[in-house]
């Protein structure tokens, strides 16, 4: 139910039918981006953001901001920063150079297609989620050492200067850290290390207790002295492959030694919109987000859209999301090691079939709806990779997007993740939390995975060395050829949805910065065969697309440090975007208030 009093206030998102009722806004969230003349730094923590400042005010660019942020999250946001996980970052230099960094988990050498399935053939549904086995050879530190190395201009040891401060001087502990701790508690206190330092040694912490992190300290040191060398080949290797060796885990030194990031090609489109010519700079394969967005921004050209309280335009965008969601399933995987059809997944021509297959009237049954044939224009359409056989589940907490411009209009946006909130849950005796992105692979070839009840195809299987599937999705928006927009979120396959949603809502509705994060989100992944939208869309919507044939589920995930509020608020994604005032040039900050995000700027 949306929320109704005087805790909300109703705001019109879009000019246009108003068949569906307004969006109810909270009266809490801003109006308002953060506005900011030279640099600015958007992260889901306060602590976070200022670290990426602190260093953007002493010279620092804005990649030497993002690995500062990335390093301080790991410390202030432990249920998705990491130095323990992987994620995608991309890179836009005021000179137009783009590079997207991928440091993606991967399976470990050991790691088999069949490692989470019973002896009865059924899924161990835990295994791959949490505890030691569940734990892919993390790519954060290798991933942000290169990308300082390539594009920053200060040294390790200057950027991770911020990180060793709050972990070993401490900070103080959030409403927001408090109940994510306490909510987490039941798999936090199955492990030593875990309950020791985020459970306060079972004494559990409380809003404005102090968090201090001496081991994770120490790790951070030995990274600033001796770079990724130590996490890979070093001390902080040998202490986690003994650790691992000692629980039934399975990363060992060789998996650390073996890890290597990668830099790819950015993926880009363009497209014409109110009267300007808008590039889209966006993650490649083994993300599965910017080809999934490609295709939909392309199948989403022709069909005019008025606004999210017009059920056309939501109709639309549903049916768009759950056509490129099966194309997502049958085709995407781990580019080094599977044909991925790019080319013709982000074609004109294909999006053009592809929306050619949507009734503007009603839902069509994800029974009917199948992966498409994929093909670049002119190419026939029977040419090309197979549909890959799939199987499909929601949105766990939790992953972290931050994005960063500095005052030379360098951008950075960037989305990493432990995969679930707090990961494996498993705290190693080098004081950080290790992922459970095991869990993104196809965990059983004919069953959806386990967080996320997602169908995919058996080239996302389990194999060494392979990384698995991602939705994480950092995006950059140009506009006339100059940086206009920086998005991402976190959310599992929602992600996908929110990201596009946010595209939709600056490029084409013209949204103000701080509306596009505001405005109500919604979300169809194929299977299963409903819509999730967000509290804030009024009971008419909900009524108006159940009339067409959609299941409707509101919301997706509570958000415990809002209390009641949250309980009846539920929403999908954390988008943390850097828009830019075409007038002015002034950084807008537009942080997600969902669950209290925050926009620095100087
Ligand atoms: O890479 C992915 O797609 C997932 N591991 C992301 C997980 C996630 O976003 C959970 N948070 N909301």
């Amino acid at each position: 139910m949306a929320t109704t009093g005087p805790l909300v206030t109703r705001i019109v998102a879009q000019s246009g039918a108003k068949t569906g009722g307004l969006a109810e806004i909270p009266k809490s969230w801003p109006k308002q981006a953060v506005r900011a003349a030279h640099g600015m730094v958007v992260t889901d923590e306060e602590l976070g953001s200022q670290a990426g400042v602190e260093i953007l005010k002493r010279g620092g660019n804005a990649v030497d901001a993002a690995v500062a942020t990335a390093f301080a999250l790991a410390v202030v946001e432990p249920t998705a920063g990491n130095i323990g996980g992987g994620g995608f970052m991309l890179v836009r230099l005021a000179d137009g150079k783009t590079t997207f960094f991928d440091y993606r988990e991967t399976a470990p050498g050991k790691a088999s297609r069949d490692m989470y399935v019973r002896k009865d053939g059924k899924l161990d549904e835990e295994a791959s989620v949490i505890g030691y086995r569940s734990v892919a050879v993390p790519g954060t530190v290798a991933g942000l050492e290169l990308a300082l190395k390539t594009h920053g201009t200060m040294k390790l040891g200057d950027v991770l200067a911020p990180a060793i401060r709050l972990a070993e001087e401490g900070f103080t502990i959030s409403e927001k850290l408090a109940a994510e701790l306490e909510e987490e508690s039941p798999g936090l206190q199955t492990f030593p290390g875990s309950n020791r330092i985020f459970l306060n040694n079972g004494q559990r912490f409380k809003a404005g207790d102090m968090l201090r992190q001496p081991e994770l300290a120490a790790t951070l040191k030995r990274i600033a002295k001796n770079g990724a060398a130590d996490f890979y080949r070093g001390e902080t290797a040998k202490v986690l492959a003994e650790e691992m060796a000692k629980n039934g885990g399975i990363l060992s030194l060789q998996d650390l030694a073996n890890y290597k990031p990668k830099v790819r090609e950015v993926l880009r489109a363009r497209y014409d919109s109110g009267g300007h010519s808008w590039e889209v700079l966006t993650s490649p394969p083994p993300s599965s987000g910017g080809v999934a967005i490609l295709e939909a921004l392309n199948m989403l050209k022709e069909v005019p859209l008025k606004g999210w309280d017009d059920p056309q335009s939501v109709h639309m965008v549903a049916e768009t999301m759950r056509r490129i969601f099966a194309d997502r399933a049958a085709y995407l995987a781990d580019p080094d090691y599977a044909e991925v059809p790019v080319a013709g997944l982000t074609d004109p021509c294909y999006a053009k079939e592809r929306a050619a297959t949507i009734d503007h009237t009603k839902a069509t049954s994800s029974k009917t709806v199948s992966a498409g044939t994929p093909h670049v224009c002119g190419a026939s359409a029977s040419s090309g990779v197979a549909p890959r056989p799939v199987a499909s589940r929601l949105e766990g907490r939790h992953t972290t997007h931050f994005s960063v411009v500095d005052t030379a209009g360098n951008a950075v946006a960037s989305t990493y993740t432990l995969n679930d909130s707090f990961g494996s849950h498993v705290t190693c005796a080098a004081g950080f939390l290790l992922n459970d992105e095991m869990d993104d692979f196809t965990t059983q070839p004919g069953v959806p995975n386990s967080l996320f009840e997602l169908m995919q195809s058996d080239a996302n299987a389990i194999a060494p060395g392979h990384r698995p599937l991602s939705s994480m999705t950092p995006t950059i928006l140009l506009r006339d050829g100059k940086l206009s927009f920086v998005t991402g979120s976190p959310g599992g396959p929602a992600i996908i949805s929110v990201t596009l949603l946010s595209i939709i809502n600056w490029m084409r509705f013209g949204m103000e910065a701080q509306g596009a994060i505001n405005a109500p989100r919604f979300h169809h992944q194929w299977f299963p065969d409903r819509i999730r939208m967000e509290a804030e869309f009024p009971l008419s919507m909900e009524q108006a697309l159940r009339a067409r044939g959609y299941e409707v589920e509101r919301g997706w995930y509570e958000t415990p440090s809002l209390g009641n509020e949250g309980k009846l608020r539920k929403h999908m994604g954390l988008v943390n975007a850097v828009g830019i005032d075409p007038q002015t040039g002034e950084r807008l900050g537009a942080a997600d208030p969902r669950d209290r995000g925050s926009a620095v700027g100087y």
